[in-house]
């Protein structure tokens, strides 16, 4: 097998690009396919600040890593969601990557800084663990983001993840989803921009860009997530991909491309009647948001302030924020914990 580029001996086989590549066209070609899908949905601009969700898991640090190698100012986010066995290596992984590359780190922890865990959370909001992350983790991002003073928040969802999320709403008709699974959402009105820089990137080749950059990651699954749904849908789409390579990559880009025809129109969050929560200025429909009423019902604190200490919070300008989506308690560096951990520069 040949390199399709240079001819070298090939190391990774795409078959849905009916190619092959040596190590070094391999990373060209990743870094390639973050570009493009940078370029075609406009989702960083040059000299934006990028803040990285990184798991510890292969797809995050390697989006980490190629946003540093393309150049972008891109720091990283780290969530301890205090699961037992789980969250602790994976925290250890994004710990070593940004110290091996001299990045900065964020790290929130739900016990140590809202008095929760995943688990004792969903308990208490009578949710099961995978809701109780996912609001946890969204509105974590969003607050670290507008009070680090940050452009865009980037996450890791790779092609495979996208895949599956379209096919299980599609298998529902759920149209309200299918209307905001775009590859970015929007900023403002409290909330910051999100991006998936990753769509045209399988898991597979992920794993394989770490395992060449010689990345060490998380391979371990989150044990909350066995069984579940999404891992149900891209099984089967897994199936019908190793029948019909390319199969995966048609489905969601035609979604992206003919979307509009499901009335699927490019939408923001769910906006109309949104006002800060009084407990901790995020926005909401609600009389408090739905993260602070978890954190209550878990016994723990929702007005501990997310502790991201960053020059650019103080320098914030006016316009990045609506005066009305945080607190004016929100912004300067003495409300922040001293617990702010970083890694590297
Ligand atoms: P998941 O929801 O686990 O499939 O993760 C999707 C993306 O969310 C990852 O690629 C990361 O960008 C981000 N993410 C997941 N878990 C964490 C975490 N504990 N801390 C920070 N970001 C995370
Ligand atoms: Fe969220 Fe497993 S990572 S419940
Ligand atoms: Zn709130």
């Amino acid at each position: 097998m040949k390199c399709r580029s240079c001819r070298a001996r090939a190391v990774v086989e795409l078959r849905r690009h009916n190619a092959a590549f040596c190590p070094d066209c391999f990373i060209t070609y990743c870094r390639n396919q973050v570009t493009r899908a940078i370029e075609e949905h406009k989702m960083i601009a040059p000299g934006e600040r990028a803040l990285v969700a990184v798991s510890g898991g292969k797809d995050s640090l390697a989006l980490w890593d190629l946003l540093l190698d393309l150049g972008y100012q891109a720091d990283g986010l780290y969530i301890g969601l205090g699961i037992a066995g789980y969250s602790e290596p994976s925290g250890e992984y994004a710990r070593a990557f940004a110290e091996r590359r001299g990045a900065r780190l964020v790290e929130v922890d739900l016990p140590r800084d809202y008095g929760y865990d995943v688990r004792s959370g969903a308990a208490a909001d009578h949710r099961v663990p995978c809701s109780a992350c996912g609001l946890s983790k969204r509105h974590i991002f969003d607050r670290a983001a507008l009070e680090g003073g940050y452009d865009v928040v980037v996450t890791g969802h790779n092609l495979d993840d996208e895949a599956a999320v379209l096919f299980g709403n599609l298998l529902r008709w759920d149209v309200a989803y299918l209307a905001r699974q775009r590859p970015v959402l929007p900023g403002g009105d409290g909330f910051p921009r999100k991006v998936k820089p990753l769509v045209r990137l399988a898991e597979r080749e992920t794993a394989a860009y770490c395992v060449l950059r010689g990345i060490d990651y998380q391979v371990e699954e989150c044990p909350m997530s066995a069984g579940n749904k999404h891992l149900g849908y891209k099984d089967a789409l897994n199936t019908i991909e190793e029948r019909s390579p390319g199969t995966k990559a048609a489905f969601y880009h035609g979604f992206l491309e003919h979307g509009g025809m499901l009335g699927a129109e490019v939408a923001g969050e769910e906006r109309d009647g949104l006002h800060p929560c009084p407990s901790c200025g995020a926005p909401t429909v609600g009389e408090v948001c739905a993260f602070c009423r978890l954190v209550r019902r878990a016994g723990g604190d929702p007005g501990r302030r997310i502790p991201v200490s960053s020059p650019a919070a103080a320098a914030l300008p006016a316009s990045a924020l609506p005066a009305s989506a945080l607190p004016a308690s929100a912004l300067p560096a003495s409300a922040l914990p001293a617990s702010a951990r970083e890694g590297g520069a």
